[in-house]
């Protein structure tokens, strides 16, 4: 391979760090989507056709890691201690008192923080590149996880600097977007929802499967930087600034604050300001700003002497919870709303929070009349956490047996957490129906909210989602709060959703477990519409991550005749029906899916999936039914032990080379 080929590669790879880093840490991108991933593919083909030129800090090798049968224990370099709280301003003066008499009354300043409510890592760099990435653990010994960490966009995976080994502490967090997000999808997929943005974040980091962490969104903010287990600078505050410029994302909400007025300021500031924020605080951290007077300050057993945590209290209030009422969705479950005295919780007035379902009632003890706590956190729909107080004449909830709606029955089925109408023509369900297959990141029809598709589904001009493509201007003009214009903007939106690709599509029809994810992989794997339809519980549980469970719910869907018909009329309004699989058609693998486990006599474990995946083949990370072949080196383990047990063919290097022609 000619020197040229190393040099391009290089140069593509920091074009791309820098466009990633505009992106991901500075949320400023000076080029489109598009333009990136071509960059990306452009970077991925060189690659694949030079596997010997991968290098782990590549940005193409964010999830090349394979999942764990457990955590590698780690010792930290300096223990990760915790901080102090100060719960009042009473609190905040005692430590800012110790801080001056230690001091001997020698000046000093504060560098205000936010306290991200996330989970912390340590992050170490050899010479440049990312190699290993350790959680708190008891603050002492942390678990490895590396290849989970190595999925977060904000981490860079290389940075250029002159230090030969440095380590950054930090902390992980999930935006209260991409938490509702997930939230979402895991209804659709029936599962339980996350409580709060901190556990789920904890929960993605700390996942066996990397590809997992990676859909999870997480990002990392950096608030240390040390060398040797010091800190190295002699200014934290420099330190905060060299971390920005080395690729970090840094908290730009931090303030360089003279005394204890300017800090009050900075606490208030951002208790005003915290709803406002992307993801959730619960405090605020000060620091001593001089890494001498922090040394020192000295450490406690349990925290530094140099900083605080001011805490701010929990985002709850106490009201009367008034009524429970019933709401049907989309997939005709049922949902109960708390309906509440309303109160004020931090400066937003709130008069109804999620239950969830008849478990969460019964698990909370809840009865209407009762005292309860409530709590914002993170997601959108305030939730009841607890009950305060029973009330005297109490009357306890009890899921209707026939929808609220259409009046017809309601059934739970064994093993499920939601009842559900079983009407599949109620009027509740079709117009959840009809919003989810407009909203955003679906078919994107703009304009086409609550208070139209009432008026559409009430008024009998829309009984399914065909029936969008169908409706005129001079239908749409007369209704309530439209106008002409607003209808043109609606029939421009219905228009160009004709041409949204098949993954949406086929999210849009609503098919119960089948939302973002699972319609992309199914797209990619069977590639129309028709296929899918066509294939039987077998054939669709050879895509990945589609299951028993899934792949009955895609059949039942396809099987009733009036999802049949609604589908044929939307192929008649020209919606996408076929989809262009991602590459990997062609080569001497295509078709067969490999694991590859233990360490390999000549090639490492990424570059041996570059080589199954130049060769059309598929590199996945854990062995199953559907693998082809695990390639197996020196001290391979459980895996081996695995495909043995499901006679999965077990080969060595020699063999894969032999198979990719290589
Ligand atoms: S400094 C010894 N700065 O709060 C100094 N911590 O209760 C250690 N945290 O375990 C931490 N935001 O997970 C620091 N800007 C910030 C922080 C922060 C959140 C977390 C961190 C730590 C916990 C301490």
């Amino acid at each position: 391979m000619t020197s040229d080929v190393a040099r391009k590669t290089a140069e593509l790879r920091q074009k791309i760090r820098y466009h990633e880093h505009r992106y991901y840490v500075l949320d400023s991108p000076e080029i489109s989507d598009a333009e990136y991933d071509t960059l990306v593919r452009e970077l991925q083909a060189i690659e694949a056709e030079h596997p010997s030129l991968v290098t782990p800090d590549s940005p193409t090798q964010r999830v090349g890691g394979t999942p764990r049968e457990g955590f590698q224990q780690v010792r930290h370099s300096a223990p990760m201690l915790s901080l102090d709280n100060a719960l009042n301003e009473g609190e905040l003066r005692d430590f800012d008192r110790r801080v001056r008499d230690l001091l001997g009354h020698e000046d000093y300043r504060y560098v205000g923080e936010l306290k991200l409510d996330g989970l912390s890592l340590s992050v170490r760099f050899r010479n440049g590149v990312m190699t290993q990435a350790i959680t708190r653990g008891d603050g002492e010994v942390g678990e490895d996880v590396t290849e989970n960490a190595r999925t977060i966009r904000s981490l860079p995976l290389h940075v250029e600097t002159d230090l030969a080994e440095f380590e950054v502490r930090g902390e992980v967090i999930m935006s209260n977007r991409a938490f509702s997000r997930l939230n979402q999808e895991r209804e659709t997929q029936g599962l339980p929802r996350y409580a709060n943005p901190r556990n789920s974040a904890a929960g993605s980091l700390r996942v066996l499967d990397p590809a997992i962490t990676a859909a999870r969104q997480l990002d990392f903010y950096a608030y240390l930087l040390l060398a040797n287990g010091e800190t190295i600078l002699d200014s934290h505050w420099a330190s905060l600034e060299r971390l920005a410029g080395m690729g970090f994302r840094v908290n730009t909400a931090r303030a360089l604050c003279g005394g204890l007025d300017d800090l009050d300021a900075f606490i208030s500031r951002w208790r005003e300001e915290r709803d406002n924020l992307p993801y959730e605080i619960d405090g605020v951290v000060a620091k001593i700003e001089s890494i001498p007077q922090q040394r020192q300050l000295g450490w406690t057993a349990k925290a530094p002497r140099w900083a605080i945590a001011f805490k701010y209290p929990p985002r709850q209030a106490e009201t009367v919870l008034e009524n429970i009422e019933v709401q049907v969705g989309r997939t005709g479950a049922l949902t109960p709303v708390a309906h509440l005295r309303p109160v004020t919780v931090s400066g937003v007035t709130v008069s109804r929070a999620t239950l969830h379902n008849e478990d969460e009632i019964e698990r909370l003890g809840l009865a209407i009349g009762d005292v309860v706590v409530i709590e914002r956190s993170g997601d959108v729909i305030p939730k009841v956490v607890r009950v305060k107080e029973h009330a005297e004449g109490r009357r306890r909830f009890h899921m209707p047996k026939q929808c609220p709606v259409c009046g017809e029955g309601v059934v739970r089925a064994e093993g499920e957490s939601a009842s559900r109408c079983i009407n599949p023509d109620c009027a509740a369900r079709l117009k959840e129906t009809v919003l989810h297959f407009a909203s955003r990141g679906v078919m994107d029809i703009d304009g086409m909210g609550d208070a139209l598709v009432n008026q559409l589904v009430d008024q009998g001009m829309v009984k399914s989602v065909a029936d969008l493509y169908q409706l005129t201007l001079d239908q749409l003009t007369p209704l309530e709060r439209m106008g002409k214009k607003s209808a043109e903007r609606i029939i421009a939106g219905i228009e160009a959703s004709r041409s949204k690709p098949l993954p949406r599509v086929l999210n849009g029809l609503g098919i119960p477990f089948v939302g973002e994810r699972t319609a992309q992989i199914l797209a990619d794997t069977f590639a129309s519409l028709d296929t899918i339809e066509a294939a039987d519980a077998d054939t669709l549980q050879k895509a990945d991550e589609v299951g028993p469970k899934v792949a009955q719910s895609i059949r039942s869907y396809f099987d009733n005749p009036r999802n049949r018909a609604l589908v044929e009329r939307l192929r008649a309004a020209g919606l996408t029906f076929t989809h262009e699989p991602p590459k990997r058609e062609g080569g001497p693998l295509a078709g067969l899916t490999f694991v590859v486990t233990g360490t390999l006599p000549t090639l490492s474990r990424d570059e041996a999936k570059a080589l199954i995946e130049s060769a059309g083949g598929k590199a996945t990370d854990s062995v199953s039914k559907k693998t082809s072949y695990l390639v197996a080196g020196e001290a391979a383990g459980s895996k081996l032990e695995k495909a043995q047990s499901l006679n999965v063919p077990v080969i060595d290097e020699a063999k894969l080379k032999e198979l990719a022609g290589a």
